[in-house]
């Protein structure tokens, strides 16, 4: 016990830039741009900020509130505070869920770390637009290529995690969250100066109210369950290394305002690069690994701009693996009940998502199932329990420590919070859950 208590975060910046690199990813830098300047640019980020305030700020700090009061990682945290076996499914079925995460989302950082590499070589330079569309497919159907290029990851990964949170996760957090963010502002500033790229601007940021349809909010609100990581469970692990004075409001905004931040600036380094060059803005994959490519050779300093772009990605592909991986291996630790130190744990935790990985690469439909699986039960089922847990289970003390910790929000948060957990989580996710069904 006192042991676990030692392996955590000894800063609260380190805990806010690890849950913010987590919650920092893919869909940050290719979904969020996208979906935002289809659907109505300037009020899809209304919309979106609106639903991050009602529902997934909530969600967020429940997660850091099992955590911190249960202290023990996801798997076993509801049984925990619930003094009951019964609840263990629960954390479970999160595990279950970051698990078949990790096998997906790390042939997705796989290609991330290919474009690094071929980048860093300079092997795009002679390639032509047709070219980097063709190049895609060629690449992410060759299977011993793939199979390596997500090996690296996971075993970067799990270096970090071979060492206790505060020297391996904390310390890398605080170098590559900043690196990202100073990468992401240069970027920026490149970008918008070049002629044609306001055109861009205006894509990402007009303002089109007419554009504020039901169809239009829900994926404002998947987007931000996606993009903040929720229903996983992952910050429960995180909240349990959180140092007993930090507080979860405050520490909660801030992750959403970088997570949030992070996604705007993403939409302004794409987009109006994207027009500048007079490409067509394109969807997910196609967007990073075929366009992206192509606009960024034509670019003056086409190499390091290649470079800095494929960095970012790798880097915000990192911090969300180490979260995901982190998760997995603190629970087999406490399922072991300390027969199994992190070292052992690392290694089986790396060895289970290598298998997942390889069955996502050799059977593409494994990969496809996973994330339909992911996105249509496992993540809202997780999050739903979340909440409710929360919200009508927990022993009322244990909530006191949101508003006992920050005295400005004493009055509005908790009253907020649990209303917030009770109805409006709850309803958004069943909305969520069968508009995914085609309910609507
Ligand atoms: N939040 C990550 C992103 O924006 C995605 C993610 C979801 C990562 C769940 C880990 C777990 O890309």
């Amino acid at each position: 016990m006192e042991q676990k208590k030692q392996n955590g975060f000894s800063s609260k910046v380190g805990l806010i830039l690890a849950a913010a690199g987590s919650a920092v990813g893919l869909g940050n830098i290719w979904k969020f741009p996208y979906v935002a300047g289809e659907n109505g640019g300037g009020a899809f980020l209304i919309v979106y900020l609106i639903c991050v305030l009602l529902f997934g700020l909530p969600l967020l700090m429940s997660e850091f509130i099992i955590g911190k009061t249960s202290k023990k990682p996801t798997i076993s945290a509801f049984s925990t505070i619930s003094g009951s076996k019964g609840w263990l499914w629960l954390g479970g079925w999160c595990v279950l869920a970051v698990t078949l995460m990790m096998g997906f989302y790390f042939v997705v950082t796989g290609w991330c770390f290919n474009y690094l590499f071929e980048s860093v070589t300079n092997s795009f330079a002679t390639m032509d637009t047709a070219g980097f569309s063709a190049h895609f497919d060629a690449i992410s159907s060759s299977k011993p290529r793939m199979l390596l290029c997500g090996l690296l990851p996971i075993i970067l990964t799990g270096t970090v995690l071979w060492f206790d949170v505060n020297k391996g996760i904390e310390r890398l957090s605080k170098i590559l969250m900043p690196m990202l963010l100073l990468i992401m502002f240069l970027m920026a500033v490149r970008v918008l100066m070049l002629e044609g790229s306001s055109a861009g601007m205006r894509f990402l940021f007009r303002f089109e109210w007419s554009q504020i349809t039901p169809e239009m909010i829900m994926k404002a609100a998947g987007q931000c369950f996606f993009s903040l990581s929720l229903g996983l469970g992952l910050l429960i692990t995180y909240g349990a290394y959180m140092p007993s004075v930090q507080d979860i409001t405050s520490t909660s905004l801030q992750i959403v305002v970088l997570d949030t931040l992070v996604a705007v600036l993403a939409g302004i380094i794409i987009f109006p690069a994207v027009f500048a060059f007079g490409f067509n803005p394109a969807e997910g994959p196609e967007l990073v690994f075929e366009v992206l490519p192509a606009v960024l050779q034509k670019m003056s300093l086409s190499w390091l701009s290649s470079v800095l772009f494929f960095t970012l990605l790798c880097i915000a592909a990192l911090t969300s693996t180490i979260s995901l991986m982190e998760v997995v291996v603190a629970s087999i630790c406490e399922v072991s009940g300390g027969r199994l130190n992190r070292h052992h744990s690392v290694l089986i935790t790396g060895g289970i998502v290598s298998v997942l990985m390889a069955l996502c690469i050799f059977f593409p439909q494994v990969f496809t199932w996973t994330d339909i699986l992911e996105t249509t039960i496992l993540l809202p089922v997780g999050a739903l329990g979340v909440s409710l847990f929360v919200g009508w289970f927990m022993p009322m003390k244990n909530k006191d420590l949101v508003p006992r910790s920050d005295k400005r929000w004493k009055t509005l948060m908790r009253p907020f919070l649990v209303f917030a957990l009770r109805w409006i989580v709850p309803a958004a996710i069943i909305l969520i859950f069968l508009n995914g069904q085609g309910v609507f």
